[in-house]
């Protein structure tokens, strides 16, 4: 059977059909499922057999992998992320990583355990989002940068409900980061423009705190529009892959106290460009020991 792919919302989202991700794919193959990863942001496979080992090997070749996390340790390996609705329910808005300088360029979300009902993942097309902008104010984002930190919700504390989210949270905190990202992030490979802010974001650089939020609302109500989602329902054994670079998304917290398990292997991206050019500058953080910096040319043609 060859690859196959079918949209599954006008904006977001294809299911990868003919492919099996724990296999060994040729170099056509993988091609061909970037093409689709740049045009449909956000692909699903169906993985029965796919394992830990599977999921990195796949990731790979894409490119390098980040380690699992700039301060969480990896779980299986130093590379993959347990995603455990137990100690963390990731139900804000975000991109991947966004307070490090180069945020991976792909996430890859492997589902292990899923819950009976909810637990799905919300994927955004942030470049949909851009493009519903009035004119104005797409001209006034592209001059805008935000500071993103994982020190990131200090000014409106969440209720910890366990333990183990109070944990998971202070070694997620445990070495702070702060990046400034151009609002506006030119896609590397498409030269689209995408709105890249997200959970992460701590404020627009030259706005007070009530300025930023009022801007921030606004910008992120064009990129979680209904139409720019896609809501993922989960089966166990699916491996769901997105471009990190031009997408959000939201684990829903609807599936009560069940165990939602899934793993996370993401690979490394470059450093974000603005509409002028510009590059992402690190304020605070070294995050070298995490990502390396990628060249995504260097990817394409390989
Ligand atoms: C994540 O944000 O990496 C996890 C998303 C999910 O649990 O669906």
């Amino acid at each position: 059977m060859s690859l196959s792919v079918e949209k599954i919302t006008a904006h977001i989202g294809a299911r990868v059909h003919g492919v099996d991700p724990a296999d060994e794919l040729s170099g056509e193959t993988i091609a061909a499922i970037r093409i689709a990863l740049t045009e449909h942001k956000a692909l699903v496979f169906d993985a029965p057999t796919l394992d830990a080992a599977g999921q990195e090997r796949f990731a790979a070749r894409f490119g390098p992998l980040t380690a699992a996390h700039p301060t969480v340790p990896g779980g299986e390996t130093p590379q993959v992320l347990d995603v455990d609705g137990e100690v963390n329910k990731a139900n804000e808005w975000h991109t991947d990583v966004t307070f490090v300088v180069n945020p991976p360029a792909i996430s890859t979300l492997r589902s292990i355990v899923v819950p009976s009902y909810g637990g799905e993942t919300l994927i955004a097309n942030s470049a949909a989002a851009y493009e519903s902008l009035p004119e104005r104010l797409r001209d006034w984002a592209d001059t805008l940068w935000a500071v993103h930190t994982n020190v990131y919700d200090y000014a409106e504390p969440r209720p910890v409900r366990k333990a183990a989210e109070a944990a998971y949270r202070a070694i997620f905190e445990s070495t702070p980061y702060e990046t400034s990202h151009p609002v506006v992030r030119v896609h590397p490979e498409t030269g689209e423009r995408g709105l890249f802010i997200g959970g992460f974001v701590r404020g627009i650089e030259g706005l007070s705190t009530t300025e930023s939020r009022d801007v921030l609302r606004l910008l992120q109500a064009h990129v979680t529009k209904p139409e720019h989602v896609l809501r993922w329902s989960w089966r166990p054994g699916q491996l769901l892959v997105f471009d990190n670079r031009i997408t959000q998304h939201y684990a829903i917290d609807n599936y009560d106290d069940q165990p939602r398990k899934l793993s996370r292997v993401t690979v490394a991206g470059d450093v974000p460009v603005s509409v002028g050019g510009e590059r992402s500058r690190s304020i605070i953080g070294d995050s070298s020991h995490y990502s390396v910096v990628a060249d995504p040319w260097r990817e394409v043609a390989a």
